[in-house]
């Protein structure tokens, strides 16, 4: 089956904020579209707002008059629920609720042909479920879009338990025709995005309740050092602490309470203090006329540059080949240093020497007595003790460090103070604003990163989505900087794979279990993007 031909006639029932999304998507793509819903106001309402927006385009020269006008022409009001007989595809997007959706599907089964395709665009409710009672079954598919509809180009495509694969694939190719990025996925909860999505926001409640840092800190961090579009706690003020908080609940007691999905009680609170985020006036960050000025991330204070840093050449490792993982990080890093006039000096790493390097590697960088790491998923402290050398400094990762603007570092409860401020003086020499961490494992982007890379790969290794379908849809449906699982393999899935097994020795927890693939992708040698 390919794309749904633009003579098909498209239904979409119910005509609020995703519905009216989908209808405006379908037209503009050159379909006729019927708009259905219990309040023909709602089918009114939507059908002028579109009409407003194709006059902006139109003001901002990016839409031609006469293709909003063809494409308004496009919309129709369907005035009872019969009136979509001839549709080919109908697209639900009525309230999400099971017994709602099951019951309209029945009804369409008696108005439609035996062809027409029916999809769901349900955000949390079991593709599978909602077929179940259907004659046709087999023709149920989610078709799941993100909001803003118009500007999100991600489209979930959801198959039950009895959906047909060409079914499935046809509504794939009708997404990508009305100009969508399409990725097939299982029904299960949460899909791919709001499943996957869960550790950018549960990490962030972690830090924040294990006082890592303040909210506007963290969000910091994951901004400039991260390369996330927004912090977590400035997205959880966008999206509303109250859906949030529902969803990871839902998704929560979907998995039969896995505790890798654990709600935070500190969100709890934000919810029952109705600090609900941009829409309350209130939530991480104030809102609206009575609104304070934003709180400034903690930054430390200049400290003077060290004149000479030694760091480490691992063996092997190509010259001038900035890697993320280890100590060849140091090469982007001595690159920035190099280019604000500090002395920087190779050292061999110890296998580079022929001798057997120590239980933890070398450092990346020497500093006066500091030895400077990049986070391994344990704490400074730990890994001080570990290593005995009191004067252990880490730093977390970043989406570049040849660009980052920020990095977060944090140092052991037994280093110096004058050995800490002449790592924080090295790093601002190279022209980062330094945030301090207090000493939690695996600081903030690197644990981070290191969950939405294990749930990422737990959803391909249950055959949920593929992993080049969990990339695109992190990366279109929430506008991660990078897929969840390009970024393990740029920071190497063993270095993965050790941050969470640190993490879940530091918390034993069944949380930071690490997932069966990547153990087998590092034990190979594999990576998931040849
Ligand atoms: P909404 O509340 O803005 O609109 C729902 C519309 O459906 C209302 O106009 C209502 O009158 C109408 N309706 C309710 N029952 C109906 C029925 N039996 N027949 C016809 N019309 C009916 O909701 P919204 O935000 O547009 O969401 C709709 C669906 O899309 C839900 O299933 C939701 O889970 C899903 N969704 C929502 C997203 C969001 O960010 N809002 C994102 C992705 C999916």
């Amino acid at each position: 089956m390919a794309a749904l031909s633009k003579d098909h006639l498209v239904a979409v029932i119910g005509s609020g904020a995703m519905g009216a999304g989908i209808a405006q998507v379908a037209a503009v793509a050159g379909y006729t579209v019927k708009l259905y819903d219990t309040r023909p106001e709602a089918v009114a309402k939507a059908i002028s707002d579109i009409a407003l927006v194709f006059n902006k385009l139109v003001a901002k020269e990016r839409m031609s008059a006469v293709a909003a006008a063809a494409a308004i022409a496009r919309l129709r009001a369907a005035v009872t629920l019969d009136d979509v007989a001839g549709a080919g595809l109908v697209v639900e997007a009525i309230v999400e609720n099971l017994d709602a959706k099951r019951g309209l599907f029945a009804q369409l089964e008696a108005i439609v042909g035996d062809d027409c395709i029916l999809a769901t665009n349900t955000s949390s409710i079991s593709v599978t479920a909602i077929a179940a009672k259907l004659r046709k079954p087999e023709r149920l598919v989610g078709m799941h879009f993100f909001n803003p509809v118009p500007l999100m180009a991600l489209v979930e495509v959801i198959s039950g338990l009895a959906t047909d694969a060409a079914v499935a694939q046809a509504v794939c190719d009708t997404a990508a025709a009305w100009g969508k990025n399409p990725v097939h996925a299982k029904s299960t909860p949460g899909f791919i995005v709001n499943r996957v999505a869960r550790p950018f926001y549960a990490e962030g409640w972690r830090l924040l309740s294990e006082q890592a840092a303040d909210a506007a800190t963290i969000d910091a961090v994951m901004r400039e050092a991260g390369g996330f579009r927004m912090g977590p706690f400035e997205l959880m003020d966008l999206i509303g602490h109250d859906v949030n908080f529902a969803v990871t609940q839902s998704v929560f007691h979907a998995y039969f309470n896995d505790p890798r999905f654990t709600p935070s009680v500190l969100q709890q609170e934000m919810v029952n203090a109705g600090y609900l985020g941009r829409k309350s006036g209130r939530g991480f960050y104030s809102y609206g006329d009575g609104s304070t000025a934003l709180p400034q991330p903690q930054t430390e204070p200049a400290r003077p540059v060290p004149e000479f840093v030694s760091y480490t050449v691992e063996q092997g490792a190509k010259a001038g080949a900035p890697r993320v993982a280890g100590s060849s990080v140091a090469d982007a890093l001595a690159e920035r240093l190099r280019a604000a006039g500090i002395t920087v000096t190779h050292r061999q790493s110890p296998e580079a020497r022929g001798h057997a390097a120590g239980a933890d590697g070398a450092p990346a960088f020497h500093c006066n007595g500091a030895a400077v790491y990049l986070t391994d998923g344990r704490s400074a402290t730990e890994r001080a003790r570990d290593n005995q050398h009191p004067d252990t400094v880490l730093f977390d990762l970043s989406l570049d460090y040849a660009s980052a603007t920020r990095i977060a570092v944090t140092c052991a409860d037994q280093c110096s103070p004058a050995a800490y401020q002449s790592v924080v003086g090295l790093f601002q020499a190279a022209g980062f604003a330094v945030t301090r961490l207090d000493d939690v494992p695996g600081m903030a982007v690197m644990r981070t990163v290191a969950m939405l890379a294990n749930e990422a790969a737990d959803a391909v290794n249950q055959g949920v989505c593929s992993a080049e379908a969990a990339d695109i849809a992190m990366q279109k449906g929430v506008n991660y900087p990078r897929g969840p699982l390009a970024w393990a393999d740029a920071i190497g899935i063993g270095q993965i794979v050790t941050v969470l097994t640190n993490l879940a020795a530091s918390y034993g927890e069944e949380r930071y279990r690490v997932s069966p693939l990547l153990r087998r992708k590092h034990a190979s040698g594999a990576v998931f993007h040849a």
